[in-house]
């Protein structure tokens, strides 16, 4: 896995961008590998993940561990198992591809192959198997880049669909691990024509057998076989290769992995929040368009009451003018400088390059660039796009810092592209420690590490200085109205305007707008299954980000109705107030669904969570941001002040 790797996986990418494809979901890139009879099909072996227990319905780790892990002293190929070249999505993903020796030929069935000669699995790798097997881990396989699944009915449909990979072993009766030594690796084939042949299906279907090392066990005396954890325990590790023919095409093979766990009660949730987030939206923009209104037309009339005055025609409107209140009072303080400048200005250039990188990505996935079956190609699409958008976010970083008047514009064009990547690369890498301890397959390889700060340092970093130099030589966004000399003294507000209260109720509402979506995605990371409701994921995007930009330009308002003229880091925080609903959730998620036995599980578990809900904050915060910056940019060029 090198660099080259790399290279390909990105210009594939680019070819499956530049040419628009006919089928909306499998791509030109990914072509239909054919073979002949008797023609050798490779199965690669991933990673070993942990999967959703049967019984309590919970998962009982994060960890994932590498198939050729010393432990497990599975059967490894000839000069041992190799690596298979992955893009760079798929590293960070977890995916660990190898090769191994299992030997499955086209239309040949075999009942009974051994592996390798028989393993002794020592007392300190029988307690590590044992643990794993009670922790309910999963084999991933890959054959023809499908990945070997479980067949399995869905009660409340009664529609049937596969479940990616295939348990390690069980717990029987008696309470014991029972280990799977024999797999029959169940291959369903598409007759293309022409003696070629295509793998469309693959089912495992694993058992234990004490026996197998004679006839694999094919006495079918009903002994599994458990690993004592008090002596050597003999292994042999065998395999039966069937193949049927089956009717589905090529291009639909991945349907029955896809499938959406009840969609009805999706639609339903989602419609429901669709429609509560709506109905809020419209009130909202009724309430402040009157109110509004009112505003201005009060406003303007006092002017121009104002101006008769002075000519002295009119004597009573004096009184009306010492009534003058509400936002049009601070107009001399609302475009003042907010406290730290360089900061917040970092963080609306990363969380613009955010915004488009996030609806970049769920559009591309949503045209059916990103299939499942193009592993990974998701997060590298992430990670590319991202890198890009460096431009942007230099560019809205430059910009705002200087319209705030900034000074320190160096300072300002080194912190955009290092601020927040160095604060996730850290993060990353102490949880990535934790992950090596473990001797878990989870941790990025520091080659890729390199690689990743490579690309960042060699493209995002530049780019972003070219935007900054951009953003500085244009001018700065010019306010409507002067700001005064002295600031104004700010009122006591009302407990809902403080920080606190405020971040709490209005962050509840963008969160509310993506939490059914969140509960699928959150679902698919951690149970591995395929997430691909991309056109719910962009429906709820844009939802958001109306919802979000409509409660902020409404406690904008309310700020601003209080004279109270601090609106700059309030609209930010308190729109970015939504991610601490996201990381409430996750924890409940925790107590709900997960049931860690280790602390590295918890910490690593927490730790992804603050990442993800620190980028959330980000990137929510910028939205309003940007919607209040717009609403007060409107608001007061529209009122006449002498
Ligand atoms: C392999 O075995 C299965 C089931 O035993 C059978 O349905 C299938 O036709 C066989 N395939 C070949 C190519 O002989």
């Amino acid at each position: 896995m090198g660099l080259q790797g790399y290279l390909r996986s990105h210009l594939s990418i680019c070819a499956l961008l530049l040419s628009s494809s006919a089928s909306a979901f499998y791509l030109p890139g990914v072509a239909p590998t054919t073979y002949k009879e008797n023609d050798k099909v490779p199965l690669y072996v991933n990673h070993l993940t942990p999967a959703l227990s049967d019984k309590d319905s919970q998962l009982h780790s994060v960890l994932s561990y590498e198939y050729y892990h010393d432990a497990f002293h599975f059967c490894r190929p000839e000069g041992g198992g190799k690596d298979v070249s992955e893009s760079l999505g798929s590293i960070l993903f977890g995916d660990r591809i190898s090769t191994s020796p299992f030997e499955l030929t086209m239309m040949k069935n075999e009942t009974c192959k051994r592996l390798c000669d028989e393993q002794k699995i020592d007392q300190r790798s029988a307690k590590f198997v044992n643990r794993r097997i009670w922790q309910h881990y999963n084999l991933n396989w890959l054959i023809d880049g499908l990945p070997a699944g479980q067949p399995y009915t869905d009660p409340s449909t009664n529609t049937d669909f596969t479940l990616r990979g295939f348990p390690l072993g069980s717990v029987d009766k008696e309470q014991k691990a029972v280990l799977n030594n024999h797999y029959d690796i169940v291959i369903n084939y598409h007759d293309a024509g022409k003696g070629q042949y295509r793998v469309v299906g693959v089912l495992v279907v694993p058992s234990s057998r004490a026996d197998s090392a004679q006839d694999c066990g094919n006495a079918k005396s009903e002994q599994t076989l458990t690993l004592s954890e008090e002596g050597e325990n003999p292994v042999t590790w065998t395999y039966g290769v069937y193949w049927i023919p089956s009717s589905t095409a090529w291009a639909v093979r991945w349907d029955s992995y896809l499938h959406v766990f009840d969609p009805k009660i999706h639609w339903f949730s989602l419609i429901n929040s669709s429609v509560i987030v709506v109905f809020l939206c419209g009130m909202v923009g009724a309430i402040l368009i009157r109110a509004l209104k009112k505003d201005i037309a009060r406003y303007n009339k006092l002017e121009s009451f104002a101006l008769d005055d002075l000519s002295g025609t009119n004597g009573h409107a004096e009184d009306d003018v010492q009534e003058d209140s509400g936002w049009k009072l601070v107009h001399g303080d609302v475009f003042r400088t907010p406290k730290n400048p360089l900061l917040l200005s970092v963080f609306l250039g990363t969380g613009s390059q955010l915004f488009v990188m996030v609806g970049t990505t769920i559009t591309f996935a949503l045209l059916g660039f990103l299939s499942p079956s193009n592993r990974g190609s998701l997060g590298t699409v992430m990670v590319l796009l991202y890198t890009i958008f460096g431009f942007i976010g230099g560019y809205v970083s430059a910009r705002v810092y200087k319209t705030f008047g900034g000074e320190a514009w160096k300072r300002n064009i080194a912190l955009t592209p290092t601020m927040v990547p160095s604060i996730v690369f850290a993060t990353f890498f102490l949880l990535n420690l934790f992950l090596w301890a473990k001797q878990s397959s989870g941790a990025v390889p520091f080659t890729t590490m390199l690689v990743i700060l490579g690309i960042w340092f060699v493209i995002s970093v530049p780019l972003s200085f070219a935007g900054s130099w951009m953003g500085f030589r244009h001018a700065p966004v010019n306010p409507p109205v002067r700001v005064n000399q002295i600031p104004r003294q700010i009122p006591p507000s009302t407990t809902y305007l403080r920080p606190f209260p405020s971040m709490a109720l209005v962050g509840i509402l963008p969160f509310g707008a993506i939490f059914v979506e969140l509960y699928f995605i959150m679902n698919n990371m951690w149970f591995g299954k395929v997430y691909y409701m991309f056109g719910f994921l962009f429906l709820c995007y844009a939802i958001m980000i109306i919802t979000t930009a409509a409660v902020t330009v409404l406690l904008v308002y309310f700020l601003l109705c209080a004279e109270n003229y601090h609106w700059q880091w309030r609209a930010f925080s308190t729109a970015g107030a939504s991610a601490g609903y996201v990381f409430a959730n996750a924890l409940l998620y925790w107590i709900s669904k997960l049931s860690f036995g280790s602390f590295t599980s918890g910490v690593l578990y927490v730790g992804y969570s603050l990442l993800v809900s620190f980028l959330f904050f980000i990137l929510t915060g910028t939205i309003g941001f940007f919607s209040a910056w717009m609403f007060v940019q409107r608001i007061y060029s529209s009122i006449k002040i002498d």
